[in-house]
């Protein structure tokens, strides 16, 4: 097959993003070396009461990805509602999530084989992040900086500002 005539490889890489870490980062990473196109989806969940709005956790993405060597095969999209009906609209053909240890595996297992029954045609493929971004989450980077810890190394320089910004207008 030449390479004019291959079909696109596009994954959606879904999550609130509440906010973005070193560990999605590298994910993003890792998953354009195997995909054409990744859109980077985030979730409006307004059920989980995030630290950042919607709007908020769009531009901090967007702002990350600009800084990434990868950023030309990524598209940051906001969506609401099913993530299987969104990958179809967006012509995925896969779902990336992070898998970080047994912890996650029961949730994500739940979550794969429902949106597999959704959307038959959507793979749901887990990666693992850099070693060094195993134990860390969005909510642990929330927690420690809500109670003044550091968090540079932890979250790209930009969203540790916006985190200090949003704590002290939050005071
Ligand atoms: O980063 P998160 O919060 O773990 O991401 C979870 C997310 C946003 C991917 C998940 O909650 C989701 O897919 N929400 C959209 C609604 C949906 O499709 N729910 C059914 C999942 S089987």
């Amino acid at each position: 097959m030449t390479n004019s005539s291959r079909v696109t490889r596009r994954a959606v890489y879904p999550g609130s993003f509440d906010p973005v870490t070193n560990g999605h980062t590298s994910l993003i990473e890792r998953a354009c070396g195997l995909v054409d196109e990744l859109i980077v989806a985030v979730a409006r969940s307004d059920s989980k009461t995030p630290m950042f709005s919607f709007e908020e956790r769009i531009d901090l993405m967007e702002r990350t990805v600009s800084t990434l060597d990868v950023k030309d095969q990524i598209k940051v999209v906001g969506f609401d509602g099913l993530l299987a009906k969104f990958a179809i609209e967006q012509k995925a053909n896969a779902i990336i999530r992070g898998l970080r240890a047994v912890s996650d595996f029961e949730y994500e297992f739940q979550m794969a084989l429902m949106n597999r029954k959704l959307a038959r045609e959507v793979e749901t493929v887990f990666l693992m992040p850099a070693l060094s971004w195993v134990y860390l989450s969005s909510s642990i980077v929330r927690d420690v900086a809500t109670h003044g810890g550091d968090i540079s190394g932890l979250v790209p320089p930009q969203v540790a500002a916006a985190i200090k910004q949003k704590l002290q207008s939050n005071k």
